[in-house]
């Protein structure tokens, strides 16, 4: 399955792409993550991205792009992926529909997990993530058992740099912007769902494994 997980920051995206690729045995590929990930290693690409993300804005196009068709080509994506958080302009969706035509693959289903703007800002602020495994974690809507620490391995939890109330403002206007007009772009292609992302964390996973039943393989 070619699963394309959308949805405004704080969602849930994240939440569910875990449980996704448990069930489904297939990769997880979240454009934040990979941004975090050259962040931590000290890369040109990290250097960029990390001005983009703390100030709550998009990473250039042309980066964000040559970056996800590079990991589309690799073996593992060849039985299907999830795609969290990309693509989030119209350009980078056009990029992304000619990758996929290069590789002879075709989206299962686009999944737009929807959370009012009024409920996304706690999201934000309250999650925690942990520093060893990259769990997820919110300090009221999925606390971890022990007060700062992971559940799975004990690792210290963290806040990401771009969790603070200013940033979480530009990012969601960023969203309404550049990212929803997608949604018009992937009803037209009748590949679009939406998932309420208020429900609690297993009732989303459930709706969306049910949008999936109803998708050719
Ligand atoms: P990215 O990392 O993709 O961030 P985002 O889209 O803002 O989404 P989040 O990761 O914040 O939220 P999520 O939907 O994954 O929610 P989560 O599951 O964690 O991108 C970060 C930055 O990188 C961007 O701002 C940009 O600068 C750059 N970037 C990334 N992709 C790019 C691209 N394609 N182009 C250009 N730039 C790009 O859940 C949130 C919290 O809510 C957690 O605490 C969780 O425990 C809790 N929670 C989850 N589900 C529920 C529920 N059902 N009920 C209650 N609480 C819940
Ligand atoms: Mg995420
Ligand atoms: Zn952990």
């Amino acid at each position: 399955m070619y699963i394309l997980l959308m949805g405004p920051p704080g969602a849930g995206k994240g939440t569910q792409a875990v449980q996704l690729v448990e069930k489904l045995g297939i990769p997880h590929i979240s454009t934040g993550d990979m941004f975090r990930a050259a962040v931590k290693e000290g890369t040109e690409l990290g250097k960029q991205a990390k001005a983009c993300m703390d100030a709550g804005q998009l990473v250039p196009d042309a980066v964000t792009i040559g970056i996800v068709k590079e990991r589309l080509t690799k073996a593992d994506c060849k039985k299907g992926f999830i795609l969290d958080g990309f693509p989030r302009t119209l350009d980078q969706a056009n990029a992304l529909d000619s990758t996929l035509k290069d590789l002879g693959i075709s989206l299962t289903r686009v999944v737009n997990i929807t959370v009012p703007a009024e409920d996304l800002i706690s999201r934000i602020t309250g999650r925690r993530i942990c520093k060893n495994c990259g769990a997820t974690y919110h300090v009221t809507f999925n606390p971890p058992a022990a007060d700062s620490k992971c559940d799975k391995c004990s690792g210290e939890l963290y806040q990401r740099a771009d969790d603070s109330e200013a940033t979480v403002a530009n990012r969601l206007s960023v969203y309404a912007k550049q990212t929803e007009p997608l949604i018009e772009y992937y009803r037209t292609q009748g590949l679009y769902s939406e998932i309420d992302g208020r429900q609690e964390i297993g009732k989303v996973f459930t709706d969306i494994m049910n949008s999936l039943r109803g998708s050719a393989v």
